[in-house]
């Protein structure tokens, strides 16, 4: 492993140090930092000819920052002779914004594709793309990892009584059922109705929640809306406890607050994105091990399907 390189975006500095600790190995050397109007500095402190570079950073708010961050980052590593450059972002921003559902809208999410490839990245690491279809906005080689495995272990170690997987709207129904086969666990829906965008209108359950410990799956928290407006609906509709669950806490604007005020018992979040000031209710898993993991396989050149639940 030593021909291989990981370096850090400042997003992801903490998860990135757990990611080369599991590697048995310590962040490459890297400055970045602003010039006094506000540009962004890159320097690679090593040399980097010949290896194989990993750079991790999540497109995270404020996205256009971090996203502008690691473009500058992948260009600096390009010129610098690497034999191959991954960008690894385990939070992919703009992911919702990937088709045209109204007119003379963008899809940002493959203009963002598009700028990782052109500033340098010869092949992508994410995970829980908010659409997966977003790997065919790529002509390079997408690794897309799941945190299932991590999140589900943290469930079985529950060992809930009657659990009910459940989808917070229909767009989330593949990734309950998976959850739910895993889990051993049966699984509903709800029904959710979106009038304005950031605005929920849960509507009703679809599927047996009485008595039952609800588990909301979702890929990711924003505001808080439709976790917490799903969470009434199923206490409403019988549900003994409800439990949410998500890989990319976001958390825009109020979320926290909102996310503290619901009835939700826990709310079960991973590491792609780095978190202050949490509510008592929120706990987070790492998924460094996976996406070390991942890494290895990578550079190794083995599968990593064997990652996947
Ligand atoms: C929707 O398609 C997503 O999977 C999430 O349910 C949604 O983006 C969460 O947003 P918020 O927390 O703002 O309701």
């Amino acid at each position: 492993m030593n021909q291989c390189l990981i370096f850090s975006g400042s997003a992801s500095r903490k998860l990135s140090e757990k990611i080369a600790a599991y590697l048995g190995k310590t962040l490459g050397q890297i400055e970045i930092s602003r010039f006094s109007d506000g540009e962004i500095s890159v320097q690679i402190k090593e040399n980097v000819r010949g290896k194989d570079v990993f750079v991790v950073q999540s497109t995270c708010p404020p996205v256009n920052e971090n996203l502008m961050e690691l473009l500058v980052m992948l260009d600096a590593f390009r010129r610098a002779s690497p034999r191959r450059v991954t960008a690894v972002l385990p939070y992919y921003g703009y992911a919702r914004q990937d088709r045209k559902d109204k007119p003379r809208v963008p899809i940002t999410a493959k203009l963002v594709a598009n700028l990782l490839v052109a500033a340098g990245a010869d092949r992508l690491l994410t995970m829980d793309l908010h659409a997966p279809q977003i790997q065919g906005f790529f002509d390079i080689p997408v690794d897309h990892l799941f945190a299932a495995p991590v999140i589900v272990n943290y469930f079985r170690s529950r060992n809930f009584r009657r659990p009910v997987v459940v989808a917070p709207d229909v767009g989330s129904v593949k990734m309950a059922r998976a959850f739910a086969k895993h889990l051993g666990a049966s699984l509903a829906i709800v029904d959710k109705r979106r009038d304005a965008p950031d605005k929920v209108d849960v509507m009703h359950v679809i599927g047996e929640v009485d008595g039952a410990e609800a588990i909301i799956i979702d890929d990711l928290i924003s505001t808080g809306g439709t976790m917490t407006e799903a969470a009434k609906i199923l206490l409403a509709n019988g549900a003994r406890e409800v439990y949410g669950s998500c890989t990319h806490a976001v958390l825009s604007g109020q979320a926290r607050k909102v996310l503290g005020a619901s009835p939700l018992k826990e709310v079960i979040i991973t590491d792609t994105i780095p978190q202050t000031d949490l509510p008592a209710c929120m706990k987070i898993l790492s998924v460094a091990n996976l996406l070390g993991e991942a890494i290895k396989c990578i550079h190794l050149e083995t599968s990593v399907s064997s990652l996947f639940l």
